[in-house]
């Protein structure tokens, strides 16, 4: 199947950022997940300079209550790009400019209750419209050498249909993900016979495991609208588009590059040790740093 060319272009992505980050409160009782910092810039920067790269040209978030902060953080700041020019920050004031949204590009919707991935994509089909269009969810990161969306942009002006990012896990982590149940491996692109939620590690259909990236058909709304909860009482994305297959070619995507958890405690604090070794600017001085602690110093522990 496939191989055509001339499938509809991938201009739009979707940041479901309505979500509650109960995994790291209280830090985010008030500031939004999407804003922590990985190394120098929020997780949502990393996710909106993802999608540049990829050629994505309109920027959806659906947000929810508290998280105006996002939206904030792509303002033009005029005092702040004076001072710095005063000061003659050329560097700092670059990397500020980077943060810039270009005008009438980004474009808001509202979750008004956090009911699941799903939900938070059905609530940006007014916004999508008619056309394909990328998910990027920004506590998935990922180090590679060309960004993971834009890989799998190639991979789908090859195939079309709907596109999933995967890579694989280990048995017991299947529990933690989506999982792939292969209908044929080539290598870099799977085809998809079905996708499980959150599977019981002895039932998993396979350890390749659907993380943060997606290329979606606007069909989708279709099914989403029905709202039907599935996996944990939440309206699944997942549900969705197995609902398709069939109508659509469903392929699993092997990027290449790391991918990093940054919606978990541990895997935010790995995620920030991986960048910063990764940064030409302190990478260097980062492996100090590690050396130093990795001897261990329980002298200061934190109480339980
Ligand atoms: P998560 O599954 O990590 O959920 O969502 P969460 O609410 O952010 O965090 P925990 O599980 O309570 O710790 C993945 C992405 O989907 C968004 C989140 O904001 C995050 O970017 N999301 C999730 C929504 O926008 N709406 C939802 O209803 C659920």
């Amino acid at each position: 199947m496939s191989n055509q060319t001339n499938h509809r272009p991938v201009r739009k992505a979707v940041f479901p950022v309505a979500g509650l980050g109960t995994r790291f409160l209280p830090a985010t009782k008030v500031l939004p997940k999407e804003m922590l910092p990985l190394n120098d810039r929020p997780l949502i920067q990393h996710a909106f300079e993802e999608a540049r790269e990829a050629g994505i040209e309109e920027f959806i978030f659906v947000t929810g209550r508290q998280k105006e902060m996002l939206e904030e953080h792509f303002d033009f700041q005029p005092e702040l790009e004076q001072v710095l020019e005063s000061r003659n920050k050329q560097d700092m004031l670059a990397k500020v400019r980077e943060s810039e949204m270009p005008a009438g590009k980004l474009f808001l919707t509202r979750q008004p209750k956090a009911l699941g991935l799903g939900h938070a994509i059905w609530c940006a089909h007014k916004l999508v419209g008619n056309e394909p269009f990328a998910v990027i969810l920004p506590d998935d990161v990922f180090l590679a050498k060309k960004s993971c969306l834009a890989q799998m942009v190639e991979a789908y002006n090859e195939w079309g249909g709907n596109i999933v990012a995967t890579t694989e896990v280990t048995k017991e982590d299947t529990a933690r993900y989506g999982i792939i149940d292969i209908e044929e491996d080539n290598g870099r692109t799977v085809k998809v016979k079905n996708l499980v939620e959150k599977p019981d590690p002895e039932q998993a259909p396979s350890r390749l495991a659907i993380m943060g990236r997606y290329i979606l058909q606007p069909e989708i709304f279709n099914h989403l609208s029905a709202f039907e909860t599935g996996a944990g009482g939440e309206i699944q994305l997942t549900d969705a588009i197995v609902k398709m297959i069939g109508s659509e070619p469903l392929h699993g995507f092997r990027y290449e590059g790391q991918r990093y958890d940054c919606g978990t405690r541990l895997g935010f604090i790995e995620t920030n040790l991986a960048f910063g070794l990764a940064d030409p600017e302190i990478g260097d001085q980062v492996r100090e740093i590690l050396k130093k602690h990795i001897k261990g110093n329980d002298e200061y522990a934190l109480s339980a």
